[in-house]
């Protein structure tokens, strides 16, 4: 326990213990390695919270604060995104002190990476519900925005917390080709680039879809127009 009230409530003694103690480091930056690592599992704990806190919303048809919930999502996964740039700058001979000391440990078993990648099933059958009791297909929404408003914010909310998982997975590999190089075999015995396949996966693969399903629709009227189609 702490002195102070300060201490007591965040807990910073209980915290700190969590952390390798200085004089038992590796490496110099293992401690930026340790806690990069721990604060993303913390902050992922906060989206999956949020994530659950925006389907309520939705379910309850406060389309408004959903889409703030969801928004922050994508925030905080910029933010996990902006955080790797610092552990990007270490030294790859730093990498492999750490390497040598984390057995067969690995990102692929991060609880709160693997929430995430579950969040589409959190998040799809109430937006699937809500499209189908309004009656408005996604592609409806990006035809005509202005029309379905409430809608075409909850959606465009979507749209960036898919998208921003996506960045975080794609500066990820960007790391691991700094640290250790993309062609190499992992600790887990799998080649690193295996990652870039994830970097292609979306959460709501419905809403990338309907931006399909949307140009094939405006190329189809510029046809019958008569006008040239530019994307087919
Ligand atoms: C020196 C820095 C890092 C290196 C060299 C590295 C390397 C790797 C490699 C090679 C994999 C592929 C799976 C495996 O065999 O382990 C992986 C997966 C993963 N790592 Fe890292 N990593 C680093 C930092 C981080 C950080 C800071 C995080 C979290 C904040 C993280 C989270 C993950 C996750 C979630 C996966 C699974 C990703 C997926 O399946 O798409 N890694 N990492």
């Amino acid at each position: 326990m702490g002195d102070t009230e300060y201490e007591r409530y965040i807990r910073t003694n209980e915290l700190f213990e969590q952390l390798r103690p200085i004089d038992g480091l590796v490496a110099h930056d293992e401690l930026l390695f340790q806690v990069t690592h721990q604060t993303a599992e913390l902050w992922m704990q906060v989206a999956l919270h949020d994530v659950r806190g925006a389907v309520a919303h939705v379910e309850k048809g406060e389309l408004a604060e959903a889409a703030d919930l969801f928004t922050r999502v994508g925030i905080i996964e910029d933010h996990l995104t902006k955080q790797l740039a610092i552990l990007e700058r270490m030294p790859p001979k730093q990498y492999v002190h750490i390497r040598r000391t984390l057995g067969r440990g690995s990102g692929q078993e991060s609880p709160g990476f693997n929430a995430m990648l579950k969040m589409g099933e959190t998040i799809w059958p109430a937006i699937k519900k809500l499209i189908e009791d309004r009656g408005v297909p996604i592609v409806d929404v990006l035809d005509a925005p202005d029309q379905h408003y409430d809608l075409h914010v909850l959606f465009r909310s979507l749209y960036e917390l898919d998208q921003n998982f996506r960045t975080w997975r794609f500066a990820h590999f960007r790391l691991v080709e700094r640290q250790i190089g993309g062609f190499v075999d992992s600790l887990k015995g799998v080649p690193a680039e295996q990652l870039v396949h994830g970097m292609r996966e979306h959460q709501l693969p419905e809403l990338w879809a309907a931006v399909n399903d949307f140009t094939k629709r405006v190329n189809a009227e510029d046809r019958e127009r008569g006008e040239s189609t530019q994307y087919s």
